[in-house]
């Protein structure tokens, strides 16, 4: 048993930082494995597992609440937090359960062996984990967690939002965990900095945003990494697309098509992206460019480049232009933008012009003529005054497809849109639709009815597949 805490010993209501690290390789451990099998059906609508530890998931009583703060406070006085930190996961765990099991016994608190074992997990959770938020982490359904600070805690699963009975003690608990996350990846959250981007160990994107600027408290938004493998043929057996549809994104991947995946929030463009990405032929050298790396290529030749934000005092910043000029000096046949936001997208359409075909990378739009509204507005961010047809003209002759995703509201995702942009007429570049999805009504289980349609013109990029030996194929698809 490590020692009880000498009193020099400062309280800390906050692990040590190593045990930080070894939590985030616990977030993973801790993950129930899951087979990543690419044919199995992952569907976003009928998706089935839920955590298998269901003690985890019940709320306390506010009775055991207050039996768990008690105990908490106990245990806090009762650890050396530097001894502890020095032990393995799993030894700290059994201790500070069998601690906990002391505490209860010398305090005559009346629990049974379950409300033990599910205090002592949501403590050791709490010091070893992200705290209330483990068992949302751990369920496989959820896709994305929203907190909204101390009370209010949602979740997505299936496509849709859910409230959840999770709730933390108060804001500080929130900031506890919040800065456990962005300590993790060497940044940090407080009320000069009150916002801040890190992942989870496990590839988990997470936005935190402090007080002042979130006026309900900390706000933490995690966007969860997806552990089954969600490829292109897994969303055509989910009727994210269709049979034909598949085929040609396959086809435009592989004939090296500049491609812009355009949605809304959540929609999926990144799943798509990287669903695409796996046509990449693995000999072919591709540089990532993401605020957050998110992208998980599973070729060998893949060079990840993150942003960085401005320290402290406003220095050191490294913005995704930046990254997108030194890529090009890196010799890469790929350049991939996780999410074009802004002026980047000037630099990624001289890019895409200048010998770095088969480049993606998504951005947020409604339908494909705003995401071309989308990109013209971004290049004029790089503040160029660059009059709009040479603009315009950049655009049509750099990027060739728009794959527009929309998350329904069924909750299901659908490609509705694949436009291929096929040139200018005056000042306004042509576009044509080779699929979408045309939407019929609503069936008894709720989920929408539609069809995604062809549209029967031949593609544009008919000759770069022939190059590739596609177009034979390209064209049965239509
Ligand atoms: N076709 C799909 N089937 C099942 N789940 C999906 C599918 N597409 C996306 N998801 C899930 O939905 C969530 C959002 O997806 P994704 O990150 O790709 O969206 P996004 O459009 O890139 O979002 P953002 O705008 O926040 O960057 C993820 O948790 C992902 O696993
Ligand atoms: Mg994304």
């Amino acid at each position: 048993m490590f020692g009880r805490r000498g009193d020099e010993q400062p309280r800390a209501s906050m692990p040590m930082p190593e045990l930080v690290a070894e939590n985030e390789e616990a977030v993973v451990a801790a993950a129930p494995a899951m087979e990543v099998d690419d044919d199995e059906n992952t569907s976003d609508v009928v998706a089935t597992y839920h955590a298998t530890e269901q003690e985890d998931t019940v709320p306390l009583t506010s009775e055991m609440k207050k039996v768990k703060e008690e105990v908490y406070l106990a245990l806090m006085e009762q650890i050396d937090l530097q001894t502890a930190s020095q032990l393995e996961k799993k030894e700290l765990e059994k201790q500070i359960t069998d601690l906990i099991g002391e505490i209860v016994v010398e305090k005559k608190l009346v629990l049974n062996q379950r409300e033990l074992k599910m205090i002592a997990n949501q403590i050791v959770d709490d010091m070893l984990g992200l705290g209330p938020l483990e068992p949302l982490l751990k369920d496989e359904a959820v896709t994305d967690i929203m907190v909204n600070g101390p009370n209010q805690v949602y979740v997505e699963r299936k496509g849709k939002l859910e409230l959840t009975d999770v709730t933390f003690r108060d804001d500080a608990h929130v900031m506890n965990i919040a800065q456990r996350i962005v300590t993790a990846v060497g940044r940090r959250v407080d009320e000069t900095n009150p916002v801040c981007d890190a992942r989870l160990a496990d590839g988990s994107r997470v936005n935190v945003i402090a007080q002042p600027l979130s006026l309900k408290g900390c706000s933490i938004s995690i966007r969860k990494f997806a552990k089954k493998k969600i490829t292109l043929d897994v969303m055509t057996r989910q009727n994210n697309i269709s049979e034909n549809l598949c085929k040609v994104l396959k086809i435009a991947a592989a004939s090296r098509l500049n491609i812009i995946i355009s949605g809304g929030t959540g929609s999926g463009k990144t799943t798509l992206l990287n669903a695409l990405s796996r046509l990449i032929d693995h000999g072919e050298r591709i540089v990532t460019i993401e605020d957050a790396a998110e992208l998980q290529l599973q070729q060998p030749h893949v060079v990840t480049l993150e942003t960085r934000p401005a320290n402290l005092e406003g220095h050191g910043e490294i913005n995704m232009r930046d990254l997108v000029k030194n890529s090009l000096r890196m010799r890469p046949d790929r350049i991939i933008l996780g999410e074009v936001r802004g002026a980047e997208a000037l630099d990624m359409l001289q890019a895409m012009n200048t010998g770095h075909d088969g480049s993606l990378g998504t951005l947020h739009a409604n339908n494909p003529r705003e995401a071309l509204t989308r990109l013209e507005n971004m290049v004029n961010m790089a503040g160029y005054k660059l009059p709009s047809h040479v603009v315009r003209h950049q655009i049509a002759s750099a990027v060739q497809l728009i794959v527009q995703i929309q998350r329904m509201r069924d909750g299901m995702r659908r490609v509705t849109h694949v436009t291929e942009v096929v040139g200018m007429e005056g000042d306004v570049i042509v576009t044509q639709d080779l699929f979408t999805f045309d939407f019929q009504g609503e069936g008894e289980d709720g989920l929408l009815i539609g069809e995604f349609k062809p549209t029967g013109l031949r593609p544009n990029f008919t000759k770069q597949a022939a190059y590739f030996g596609l177009d034979k194929a390209l064209l049965e698809c239509i």
